[in-house]
């Protein structure tokens, strides 16, 4: 008997038939002439932008999962040589386990629940715990019975709101005299302890580490216990549309220049998503229907391009036509509605495009290989995308993240 079933997930995002790397967005255009959105993902590029991070960070690099968890974006990333993976939920840990069994694998959201800490510690291996509460601590220790000696516990600092264009600092992270109380507590069960901190995500600020680099060691002489590792989060920014960071070693610096501050022998953890991954991705979306300046796409805030909604980031774009017919030299700037129901849906821009814009053009957005993948929903049902790989460079280059990621010749 056939049973109606409510959606419970978003569909995975599908392969085309014939499923191989094409040598740039265009092709891919050119073969499905796609009626529903296609991530393009650039995997060389991602294997780039890790390999220079890799090369440029003091420490361990820790690649968060929640920033783009497709399976060719992790491979891509473990193939740039990052052997760490900074995991939010038993999902990320399972997901990341089954592709990489020898990973270091960190548990790293600090409200986990009792379930989730045990299969983490007795199934995927995970060793390493972060917390901001005396409560997440019993949590931990009752679930891993203790953490027979081999217990790594790392107390989440919150710092004051900064500059990032996502202030991550309401949510999570125990104040300096607590995390210093939180250290003393956690120190006899730990066999690495640890302090970590998140200055916020795109954060073009490198001074923003070093000044959370200072308050973390003034946190750690008030605790006056032995410390192994700090972890200066992620945060590291990518260039967008109007929004060009300071070069890659320009953060280095500011976090060598903090880390002078601790006690020596200090470890380093870094925990970057977006940076290693948002050049990895275009997704090309269909114009369905235009009125005026403003385009409905099938593709919108609760699709792939919740960033381009309400924080209102801009992304690089382009028109494709059918056939590679020409369109207008003249531009003019457009609003994107997505095609959901819900007004909310709409993408400000502005959207620069050739003046003669029409129905059954696309439109290559770039740099959404972070949070863009991420974030699809199935809210009105449009949650069907397709996935494909091309080799051509990212829309932009972001200063510092090597050869293989910089942008495509204009
Ligand atoms: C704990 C933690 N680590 C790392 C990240 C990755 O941050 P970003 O993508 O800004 O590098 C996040 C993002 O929310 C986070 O919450």
């Amino acid at each position: 008997m056939n049973q109606i079933r409510p959606r419970g997930a978003v569909a995975p995002l599908r392969r085309p038939a014939a499923s191989f790397r094409r040598p740039n967005v265009d092709a891919v255009v050119a073969a499905l002439r796609p009626e529903e959105p296609v991530h393009c993902l650039r995997p060389a590029a991602v294997t780039a932008a890790a390999r220079a991070f890799v090369a440029a960070f003091p420490g361990d690099v820790l690649y968060a999962v929640k920033c783009n968890a497709e399976p060719t974006m992790l491979r891509a990333i473990a193939a740039g040589g990052v052997t760490h993976f900074d995991c939010a939920s038993e999902a990320e840990v399972r997901l990341a386990r089954s592709l990489f069994p020898d990973a270091a694998i960190h548990f790293m959201h600090p409200v986990k629940s009792r379930g989730a800490i045990r299969a983490a510690w007795t199934q995927h291996g995970v060793r390493d715990f972060v917390l901001d509460t005396d409560g997440e601590l019993t949590k931990i220790l009752e679930e891993t019975g203790g953490g027979a000696g081999d217990l790594g516990l790392v107390v989440r600092l919150a710092l004051p709101k900064g500059s990032a264009a996502y202030d991550l600092s309401g949510k999570f992270g125990a104040a300096p005299a607590e995390a210093a109380a939180l250290l003393c507590a956690a120190r006899p069960h730990a066999a690495r302890l640890g302090l970590s901190f998140h200055v916020g995500s795109q954060c073009l600020d490198p001074a923003a580490w070093t000044r959370a680099l200072a308050l973390a060691a003034e946190v750690i002489a008030a605790a006056g216990v032995a410390i192994e590792v700090v972890d200066v989060g992620g945060g590291f920014p990518v260039a967008y549309p109007g929004s060009e960071p300071p070069a890659l070693a320009a953060f280095m610096e500011a976090i060598r220049e903090g880390a002078a501050l601790l006690p020596p022998g200090v470890r380093l953890w870094a925990e970057p998503g977006r940076a290693l991954v948002a050049g990895g991705a275009s997704v090309v979306v269909q114009v369905q229907q235009r009125r005026g300046d403003a385009l409905y796409v099938n593709d919108g805030v609760y699709g792939a391009l919740s960033d381009a909604g309400a924080p209102g980031f801009r992304f690089p774009h382009r028109l494709i036509r059918e056939g590679g017919e020409a369109a207008a030299t003249v531009t003019r700037d457009f609003v994107l509605f997505g095609p959901t129901c819900d007004s909310a849906d709409v993408m400000r821009g502005p959207w620069t495009l050739p003046a003669d814009v029409r129905e059954g053009d696309w439109i290559e957005i770039g740099q959404l290989g972070a949070y863009g993948t991420a974030l699809r929903t199935a809210f009105n049902g449009f949650d069907r995308a397709h996935v494909t790989e091309v080799s051509d460079a990212p829309m932009m280059t972001t200063s510092g993240y090597g050869a293989g990621a910089a942008a495509r010749a204009a």
